[in-house]
């Protein structure tokens, strides 16, 4: 298939179109590298032998996209544009609505002017809220999100399945993604945050690295195992490939389907912490600190809708990711 990739120059982009075009799919990447670096993109040729058409354009530019779709016929679009830091989000919440809601309206309206009404989202479990029933299956009613960045990921959800009810032409896949870590296994592609990291992992690198003293534990009077907050971590390799898989439900019609892409394992904060230090040799300073507002207790997926479906299954444990992460990481101290 013709894949239009928005955000294709960020982590889980990126990482997306080294598996399409493994998979023989062709792909063209749009990025306004506001969160990202055309190196990625270089990296992906690198790694898949093929130059990756690339647009500059931002998804909220109409005249920006209709010239990307005159220049080619698309399949589908794999849609990862957006904003995704969750405290900036707080800050933000206009730039967030207006990049995120905005952004994909008019991508949608532009898609459907050119004839193309196959779209893969990049979705969260953060829909959840917290969750009424763990491991969260995609039957698990939606929650309260407490910030504007899954808001818009719930938001757009529904505004979606409304356009579906509404032109049955549209083929709508919704990926919840768990928690994404770990890098390509070559090193060449990965993560980078800007500034200080919100997330778990890429704290912890910085900290292997030496980048940062210690890593800040948030709570360990959760009721989990050992206190710490438990979550299901996804190499982000096994991410991309449910990308992939997911082009099947598009390919058979799928109208609207909802797969959660997770693992199926919950792991504490100090599992990650104690895997990543037993595997790399590496020793990560931490200490406990007050928990963080707006921080849930466990989340962990049950990931068998999209096995059964579209047969994808995670085959990558938290001992690869902590390899893969630090990998990455050691090789590429500055990012790209
Ligand atoms: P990322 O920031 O690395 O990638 C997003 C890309 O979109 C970046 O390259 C950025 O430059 C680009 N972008 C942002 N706004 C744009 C716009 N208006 N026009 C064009 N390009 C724009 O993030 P990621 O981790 O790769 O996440 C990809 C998607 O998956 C996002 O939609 C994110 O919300 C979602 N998601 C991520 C996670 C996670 O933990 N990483 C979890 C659940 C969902
Ligand atoms: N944590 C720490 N110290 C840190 C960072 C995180 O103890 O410095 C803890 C958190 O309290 C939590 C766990 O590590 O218990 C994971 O935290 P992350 O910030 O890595 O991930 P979250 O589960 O909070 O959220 C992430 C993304 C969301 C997304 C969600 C599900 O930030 O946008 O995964 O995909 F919605």
């Amino acid at each position: 298939m013709k894949i239009l990739v928005t955000g294709g120059a960020g982590f889980i982009g990126s990482h997306t179109l080294v598996e399409l075009n493994a998979a023989g799919h062709e792909t063209v990447v749009i990025d306004n590298l506001s969160n990202s670096n055309r190196k990625s993109l270089e990296r992906v040729a690198e790694l898949t032998g093929k130059e990756i058409p690339f647009y500059e354009v931002d998804i909220r530019d109409r005249e920006g996209l209709n010239r990307v779709m005159e220049a080619h016929h698309f399949d589908a679009c794999i849609h990862f544009a957006g904003f995704k830091a969750v405290g900036e989000s707080v800050e933000k919440p206009w730039e967030y609505y207006e990049n995120n809601i905005s952004g994909t309206l008019t991508l949608l309206d532009v898609m459907r002017q050119h004839g193309c009404k196959n779209i893969i989202f990049s979705s969260s479990s953060t829909v959840y809220g917290n969750p009424a029933i763990i491991p969260i299956s995609e039957e698990c009613p939606k929650g309260h999100c407490t910030n504007p960045y899954g808001q818009t990921k719930s938001m757009l959800e529904e505004i979606m399945m409304d356009m579906q009810k509404a032109d049955k032409e549209w083929n709508i896949v919704l990926l919840r993604y768990f928690n994404p870590i770990g890098a390509h296994p070559s090193g060449r592609i990965g993560e980078y945050p800007n500034g200080i990291p919100n997330n778990l992992m890429p704290y912890v690198t910085q900290v292997a690295v030496g980048k940062r003293t210690e890593l800040g534990v948030f709570g360990n009077d959760y009721p989990t195992h050992d206190g710490t907050g438990v979550r299901d971590y996804i190499h982000v390799v096994d991410l991309a490939r449910g990308h992939v898989a997911a082009l099947k439900a598009i390919e058979r019609k799928c109208g609207i389907a909802i797969y959660n892409l997770g693992t199926g394992q919950g792991y504490s904060v100090l599992d990650v912490v104690t895997t990543f230090e037993k595997v790399n040799g590496i020793k990560i300073p931490y200490s406990i600190k007050p928990r963080r507002a707006g921080d849930i207790a466990t989340c962990y997926s049950d990931p068998s809708k999209a096995e059964k479906e579209l047969g994808w299954k995670a085959q990558y444990g938290l001992e690869e990711m902590c390899r893969d992460s630090w990998n990455w990481q050691k090789n590429n101290p500055e990012g790209y």
